[in-house]
């Protein structure tokens, strides 16, 4: 190893320390929400606001490595050059230096301290539109520090802007990219060419229609991605090689009694295992850490995680490999750059814990189900292919079938394609939507008139009782089971509670035994059950749990039991839990796919 990934991250800081910079560290991964972006998907989102002029804190000249997650192409992952987590080196000039410092100091930095033949060194910049100007002065510039004229080239828009793709109102411009030839020999450019990082000159804001106005200040942010520099630096060519994975790959190897190197489909698992897990470790323990589930970017993440577990199946492994390879990650990997993986790392791993045992329960018999799938198409397909010459084979797997995978064994839809694809099939997305949207049409029924049965039309005391004791083995089902339970109905007599809600499997007697337990403990509080009407939005931001079914702006009826529970419902509901009296689980059983019932009584 020429350069370790800990020398790279301390040699970009001191160079640019040399220059003035300070280093204001990375920030969170997760997006603000600012710009629509989900996560951090470049070193300079952070920093959007000062590129467009508002003062920073630590002056004018930045510099940082800062951690990226793109996962445009999650799919992709599992050659030897796509990561779902990246770092990027960085610096910022705000209002400060511009084009001629900016290339007489990367030129250095490539030159001097990695020592880079500046022979071999080629860089692209603008060529010019109705926008902005062909940028001939970064080219003068370029020549000008020794790089061949021959070896500087005019590209369009398409290759020499940068901007965040999809947002408005951020800063943006032309750039300067740099290359290497691969092999270190002079060669046609750009097939024998890497890139190695760019310098963007940020000095126009893009407004709505794609339009561009120059920003008061001329700005440069500069972005060199490490993994990739790393592997150039050391004459690699698989970014699996690198210090960053080697220790996580040679562990895998160990566990599996595979040969990296000599197992193709062995060398996917692994190389998938190892960067979803290290995107799963960033992602928890993150200081904004999230965590799995079925919506936004916890969805992603639970991807991200069932992705890697299947291909621990794939490798033979069992998915507590990915506790041994997070070890690695945070003990041995990141440890001087995200001290906070240290102390997040019990977390970290119960939670990885947690996702592949939620996952796992169903996941054997998924695969059985997926099977049957693309089994009855090909056998359809033979016996009408024999029958009929002209028939058009089918080869999309239905939009039901996908959902029930979806909802019933937790398969993300991206899985299913996934698999899918692995046989040649396509998956009909539409039809997902479809039968989605009617299972949640469903669901609203169901709750609706499990309300309706149990709190408005019979008021007898006790039926009031069970209603609030059904907002609390709500609450206690999501505290001790899963985040991700939602009630889909529930059934109220005087003598008993009906309530259901998606979970994948059974409940453990022990986990049967902690819900009672929980309710039980806040009956024993006598926490006050407070009704409150607010808007939707309120709602939603105070977390009530609910179907969203009203229009927003919409005034909703909420009820909150202590801190405990939070519920938008029409009630009637007992002022304080202390009259509930004991609570018990009778029994816990199926009700449909993907959902439980419990009977429980007041006693
Ligand atoms: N913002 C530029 C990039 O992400 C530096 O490549």
């Amino acid at each position: 190893m020429v350069i370790t990934s800990k020398e790279l991250r301390n040699k970009w800081i001191r160079f640019y320390e040399g220059k003035g910079h300070t280093d204001i560290g990375a920030v969170s991964l997760i997006g603000d929400g600012t710009t629509g972006v989900m996560f951090n998907v470049a070193g300079m989102q952070p920093l959007m606001p000062y590129l467009l002029g508002k003062k920073h804190p630590a002056g004018t000249r930045l510099c940082n490595v800062q951690g990226c997650v793109r996962t445009v192409d999650i799919e992709s992952v599992g050659d030897a050059s796509h990561f779902t987590f990246f770092e990027m080196m960085g610096n910022w000039s705000l209002g400060d230096y511009f084009k001629k410092e900016k290339t007489a100091w990367t030129f250095e930095l490539l030159t001097e301290v990695f020592g880079l033949d500046k022979d071999l060194i080629c860089s692209t910049v603008f060529e010019g539109n109705e926008s902005a100007p062909r940028d001939e002065e970064t080219a003068g510039f370029l020549k000008g520090l020794g790089i061949k004229p021959g070896h500087v080239f005019y590209l369009p828009k398409s290759d020499n802007w940068w901007e965040l793709e999809g947002t408005v109102g951020t800063p943006c411009g032309p750039d300067n990219e740099w290359f290497y030839p691969i092999d270190g020999k002079e060669g046609r450019f750009p097939e024998d060419y890497v890139e190695i990082g760019n310098d963007v000159y940020m000095q126009y804001q893009k407004l709505e229609g794609n339009r561009y106005v120059p920003l008061e200040n001329k700005n440069v942010d500069t972005g060199f991605g490490l993994d990739r520099m790393l592997l150039f630096l050391n004459g690699l060519d698989d970014g699996y090689k690198t210090d960053l994975f080697s220790g996580v790959i040679a562990y895998l190897e160990g566990e599996s009694g595979k040969k990296y190197d000599e197992d193709a489909e062995a060398r996917k698992a692994m190389r998938i295992i190892a960067d979803h897990t290290r995107t799963t470790v960033m992602l928890i323990g993150d200081v904004n850490g999230i965590l799995p589930s079925n919506t936004g970017a916890g969805y992603i993440l639970r991807r991200l995680m069932r992705r890697a577990i299947r291909y621990c199946r794939k490798l033979g492994v069992p998915s507590e490999v990915m506790c041994g390879a997070a070890k690695i990650f945070i003990g041995e990997v990141y440890d001087e750059a995200y001290p906070l993986l240290k102390e997040k790392e019990e977390y970290i791993l119960d939670e990885i814990r947690k996702e592949a045992s939620r996952f796992e329960t169903t996941l054997a018999q998924g695969m059985k189900e997926f099977d049957k799938c693309v089994n009855g198409i090909a056998r359809k397909n033979a016996f009408m292919t024999q029958s009929n010459p002209d028939y058009v084979p089918e080869t999309v797997i239905g939009g039901k079938q996908a959902f029930r995978l979806y909802d019933t064994y937790g398969f993300p839809l991206e899985l299913t394609e996934e698999l899918a694809a692995e046989q040649g099939y396509g998956v009909d997305k539409d039809g997902f939507d479809a039968a989605f949207k009617e299972h949640q049409e469903k669901s609203k029924a169901t709750v609706h008139a499990g309300e309706f049965k149990g709190g408005l039309e019979s008021h007898s005391d006790m039926a009031v009782k069970y209603h609030t004791a059904t907002h609390l083995l709500n609450a206690a089902l999501k505290a001790v089971c899963s985040s991700d339970i939602n009630q889909k109905g529930s059934n109220i007599t005087d003598e008993r509670m009906r309530f259901d809600f998606n979970f994948p499997r059974p409940l453990t007697e022990e986990e049967i035994r902690a819900v009672e337990a929980l309710v039980n403990e806040k009956i024993a509080e006598d926490l006050p059950v407070v009704y409150r009407e607010m808007s939707l939005q309120e709602a939603r931001d105070g977390q009530f749990v609910g179907v969203f079914d009203s229009k927003y702006g919409d005034v909703v009826k909420t009820y909150s039991i202590g801190e405990f529970s939070k519920e938008m419902c029409g009630g009637p509901h007992v002022e304080h839990t202390g009259v509930l009296g004991h609570f018990r689980i009778v029994k816990e059983q199926s009700s449909s796919a993907g959902v439980r019932r419990i009977k429980a009584v007041l006693e």
